[in-house]
This record gives structure tokens, C-alpha cells and sequence, in this order.
């Protein structure tokens, strides 16, 4: 991120809904980077997120010997290294990205290269132990600070294939494991506690690897320290479903303002927020409009507001609306009755602690907000109190789900330190201006 600070004034009221179309999904964006960056041959990829994050993961395949250009239509191209990674100049600046540290640690685990990834202030503040310990047992060496964070020394080298039981529900965590897999002796099998977002496991099939699914066991055939022959094709990274989430939990909470998300990522360990937006009162329809074959299922989100109601969420429910929740606190503040999120720990090492960032913010508005160490109790009482500033402790997700609390605020609010929004959103503003609130 280059500017730090940064404030944007959100007027109240004005939310007039309408059709939206969200820039590419992150989590895809991500992943198609680093499989085309590993193929031979160039790969086209439409949709693909041009945010910090994803761009920071294709630079730094472009630092293994992959070439990526963007042309003027917002297509990239990446021509990738045919599996070979060659060793970096100097370390690599991930950024803010979890998913970018976490996925190209287990990419280059199994090359015989040294591979230094650092990051921003937040990203070296969580956890990396829970990648180290698989990939050390594979044979790799991970060095970390003291504390078990970035900066992250890896001294690739021949792996062997793992059973591992993943002990917190995680996707990064689960793919950092498979990808390095990919360049193993013998079969790697991840057993998840809960199921999590599969986008690996679809995006590898559709290139022809050998991935099984049965049950909450991943299983990869490694194909050895050469890696594997993937061949260029075209990628379609649709909607992100995260980004689309914003406008659609603001209508859910007006009652007759109607938003429709339009190519969207629909795949179900994402959209757990529909789920609850209908058990809150609101009316969600879908229209799929993917084709069987695609690797990932789209289309058409529409939700039209209602008087929302409490809800509790929690257990399996968590790892489909993980990066949503504090969107759920927010719905909650704005419906009536207690919401209460449970079994949530983990978003306690996300970009922020965003239990603790949305508590302090939620009661800062007024809204009546119990802390727990696994989630939080919102009494909601559909009004919020006026207040001069928030704080989006540098976390894009914050920064989004406050600025949606902000709309039903009586008085503009600032929200400040939302240059992280371009991680993941940069035409965010733009788009809240298009549904009809001012922001200065
Ligand atoms: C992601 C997985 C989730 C999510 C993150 C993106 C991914 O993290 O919060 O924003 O792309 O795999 P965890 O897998 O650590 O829960």
C-alpha cells in the first residue's frame, strides 16, 4: 500500500439499490496467477482482480521467471515458467495478502530455490507456524521470527507426501499444503475439520491434475521435484462474491431497495451470507447462469430489503461467510433482536482482529455489543447513533462493512485509513456513489 492515510466522509441515506458488477474474485484472481505463472505456455484470464493483493502474487511470479501484461480491455496474460521456478532476486513484498504469503510459500516449497516472502505491517503480525509445520514435514525448511511470522525464509528442497489433519478450518492453509504437493514424491492427503472454499481443488481438475475429493480428504499424486507439465488455457475468474456482498447487505437491510449482482460468484462455500440474509427476512433470489462444465458455478444475485431480523451463525456455516462476518455484525446492529456469531476465533488473525475492531466500533456507534473470544452478541435496534469518525485499522474489510453501517447513520461519517480498500476493491467508492450515497 502506498498512501496510509486516507479519509473518505460517507453521507447518510440515499442508498437507492440497483445492478452491480463487482471486479474479479480475489481468492480466484490469486490462484489462476499462480497456476497460469506455473504452466507452459501463455494463459489468457479475463476478470482477473487488478488489486494490490492479486497483482503483488503475479509479481512474485514473475520473480520465479513467469511474464505477465494486461492489455487494454483488462485482459492478462501470463506466460508461465512450464513448472521450473527459478530462484528471486531478493525478498518478496507480498503486501497485505495472507492468501498471496500462505498459497506461494507451498508453490515454491519443492523447488530447490531460497525464497524469502515479507509483507506489510499487518500480514507479519499473523500467523505462519500453521504453514511451516506441514511443509517442514515435507521436507522443507521454513525459518520464521520468534514469534511464528513473516518474514518467511524457505529453502526448498525434495518433498515427500504428507497425511495432514488441518487443526483450524482453513483454505490458505489447505492449498498451501496441495500446491506444494504438486512437487512431492507421493500422495498428500489434507483432512479438513470443516469444509472450506475448494477454488484449488476446482482450478487444478480443470488443468487435468491428479486431485481427489472424498469426504474432508484432499488427495494429490505429486508429480516430483520437476513439478508438474500444466499447459496454458483460457481462465474466467467471475464476480467476487465478497465485494458483492456490501451492496446486497445494504438492501437486505431498507425494506423494497432491491440489488442485483450480476456475474457473481456463486459457489456455495462462499455465499453462506445469502443463507443468512434470508434467515434475517430479506428475499434472495439466484439465477445461475455458469455452464455445467466451468469450473466455477456464477450468475445472477438478487436481493431485495426487508425489516431484517436477529440471527445466530456459527459452526460450518463460519468457513462460507468467513470474510463476511463483520458484515453480519453490521446487519445485526441494523436488524431487530440479537445476532450472535459463534465459533469464529480465526477472525482474530485476519487482517486486523476484526472480533475485536468491530466490537469497538459497533459500540463507538452506539449499538449495544457483547465481545467473545470466538465471536460477538450484537443487540440490534435498527438505529444507529451519530458519530464523527471510525477507524478501519487498516483492514479493507473493516473499512467496507463500516462505511455500509455509516449510510444508516443520521450524520456523515469518516471512515479513516481506507487506502487498504485497494487490495481488494478499488472502485469501491465509485460504486456507492453509483447507488446513490455521497462520499467525499
Ligand atoms: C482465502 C481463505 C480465507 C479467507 C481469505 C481468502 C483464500 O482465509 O479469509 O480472505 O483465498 O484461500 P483462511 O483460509 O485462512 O480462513
Amino acid at each position: 500500500m502506498t498512501v496510509q492515510k486516507q479519509t473518505k466522509i460517507v453521507h447518510p441515506g440515499g442508498f437507492t439499490g440497483g445492478v452491480v458488477c463487482v471486479p474479479g474474485d480475489k481468492s480466484i484472481s490469486h490462484r489462476t496467477a499462480l497456476l497460469a505463472g506455473l504452466s507452459a505456455g501463455t494463459s489468457e484470464i479475463s476478470g482477473f482482480l487488478q488489486a494490490e493483493d492479486c497483482l503483488n502474487t503475479l509479481k512474485a511470479m514473475e520473480s520465479f521467471g513467469a511474464r505477465s501484461w494486461i492489455d487494454d480491455e483488462g485482459m492478462l496474460s501470463v506466460q508461465g515458467t512450464g513448472g521450473k521456478m527459478i530462484e528471486p532476486v531478493g525478498p518478496l513484498d507480498v503486501g497485505n495478502s495472507g492468501t498471496g504469503m500462505r498459497l506461494l510459500a507451498g508453490l515454491c516449497a519443492g523447488s530447490p530455490i531460497q525464497v524469502t516472502l515479507t509483507g506489510d505491517e499487518s500480514l507479519l503480525s499473523r500467523p505462519m507456524g500453521r504453514i511451516q509445520e506441514p511443509l517442514q514435514q515435507m521436507g522443507a525448511r521454513v525459518d520464521l521470527t520468534p514469534q511464528g511470522t513473516a518474514p518467511m525464509t524457505i529453502q526448498g528442497g525434495q518433498l515427500h507426501g504428507i497425511e495432514y489433519r488441518l487443526p483450524t478450518a482453513s483454505a490458505q492453509v489447505k492449498s498451501c499444503c496441495i500446491l506444494a504437493g504438486l512437487y512431492a514424491t507421493g500422495r498428500t492427503t489434507v483432512l479438513e475439520p470443516i469444509p472450506t472454499r475448494d477454488h484449488t481443488e476446482r482450478m487444478l481438475r480443470a488443468v487435468g491434475a491428479p486431485i481427489r475429493v472424498e469426504g474432508q480428504f484432499i488427495s494429490v499424486e505429486g508429480y516430483g521435484p520437476q513439478g508438474p507439465k500444466f499447459l496454458a488455457r483460457p481462465y474466467v475468474v467471475p464476480g467476487d462474491f465478497s465485494s458483492a456482498a456490501y451492496w446486497l447487505a445494504a438492501a437486505a437491510a431498507i425494506p423494497g431497495v432491491q440489488v442485483r449482482a450480476e456475474g457473481v460468484g456463486l459457489n456455495l462455500r462462499r455465499t453462506a451470507l445469502l443463507d443468512v440474509l434470508r434467515r434475517m427476512g430479506a428475499q434472495v433470489e439466484i439465477e445461475r447462469t455458469s455452464a455445467p462444465t466451468d469450473p466455477e458455478v456464477y450468475g445472477n444475485v438478487t436481493v431485495t430489503g426487508a425489516a431484517l431480523n436477529g440471527t445466530e451463525v456459527s459452526g460450518d456455516e463460519i468457513p462460507n461467510l468467513i470474510d463476511e462476518l463483520p458484515l453480519v455484525a453490521v446487519l445485526g446492529a441494523l436488524a431487530r433482536g440479537r445476532t450472535e456469531i459463534r465459533d469464529a476465533g480465526e477472525l482474530r488473525v485476519k487482517e486486523s482482529d476484526r472480533v475485536a475492531v468491530m466490537a469497538e466500533n459497533l459500540a463507538n456507534m452506539g449499538v449495544q455489543v457483547a465481545e467473545r473470544p470466538d465471536g460477538m452478541v450484537v443487540e440490534g435496534s435498527a438505529t444507529v447513533a451519530p458519530v464523527k469518525s471510525i477507524r478501519s485499522y487498516g483492514d479493507h474489510r473493516i473499512a467496507m462493512s463500516m462505511s455500509v453501517l455509516a449510510i444508516f447513520s443520521a450524520e456523515p461519517v469518516c471512515i479513516g485509513n481506507v487506502a487498504c480498500v485497494d487490495t481488494s476493491y478499488p472502485d469501491f467508492w465509485k460504486q456507492l456513489s453509483t447507488l446513490g450515497v455521497k462520499v467525499e
